[in-house]
């Protein structure tokens, strides 16, 4: 993390004005902190249906209906087995929206669609993932799963911005979370959301302001 200060910081902020989208497809309570945090997120963008996108009208922030199921994604299959699944489609056309609208950062909140190169082409180095769990360790979509079986005491969450490869590009912000002998999925999941809010909410406030820049990719 580069932090900057003085005269550099107001030259950086003069340069660097961002619009930042936050994508999301679930319960979207990460994006509830930041909308309470009153982070200034200039649209939501969600893949289904989802409590996210009713958060974001309540707030009265711009939504992007981007749903999946349009370019073929089958509801009743797995998320990972999805053979009719148009991704490149889906992803050039959300970077074409994203684009059309002066977006120049995007932040995924439990977005759970993958993104083909289509996306990364418009968007590289600048769309940000939030996984729970510190990376490297435990990649892929059961993080918390996978981290209770390995039988880890401390675990976490990551920020990084992705690259193509899956839960594999350079760490932005790390913070580590105890695992309680008790611990189930969901109350870990919980505590570890618990962290993620606020440190996912300072990390964009940051990269909006001009003192954080993101990693080099
Ligand atoms: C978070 O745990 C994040 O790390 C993961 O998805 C979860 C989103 O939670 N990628 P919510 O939908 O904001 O409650």
């Amino acid at each position: 993390m580069k932090h900057i200060h003085g005269k550099d910081l107001e030259a950086h902020m003069t340069k660097q004005a961002h619009r930042l989208a936050v994508l999301v497809s679930g319960s979207g309570t990460l994006l509830e902190h930041m909308i309470s945090e009153g982070l200034p997120i200039d649209h939501v963008i969600a893949d289904k249906p989802c409590r996210g996108l009713r958060l974001a009208k309540k707030a009265r922030v711009k939504r992007i209906e981007f749903f999946r199921e349009d370019y073929g994604w089958d509801q009743a299959r797995q998320w990972s087995d999805q053979p009719n699944f148009n991704r490149e489609g889906f992803s050039e056309g959300l970077a074409s929206s994203l684009n059309e609208r002066g977006i120049t950062v995007a932040a995924m909140a439990g977005f759970m669609t993958i993104l083909s190169p289509g996306f990364f082409s418009v968007f590289e180095g600048v769309l940000l993932n939030i996984h729970p769990a510190l990376l490297p360790a435990f990649k892929g979509e059961k993080a918390v799963q996978d981290a209770l079986d390995a039988g880890v005491k401390i675990t976490g969450t990551t920020i990084h911005i992705a690259t193509l490869e899956l839960d594999a590009g350079p760490i932005i912000e790390q913070e580590a979370v105890r695992v309680m002998d008790d611990d189930t999925v969901d109350s870990l999941h919980e505590r570890i959301k618990q962290v993620e809010r606020p440190l996912y909410a300072r990390v964009l406030r940051e990269l909006l302001g001009g003192t954080r820049i993101l990693p080099p990719h």
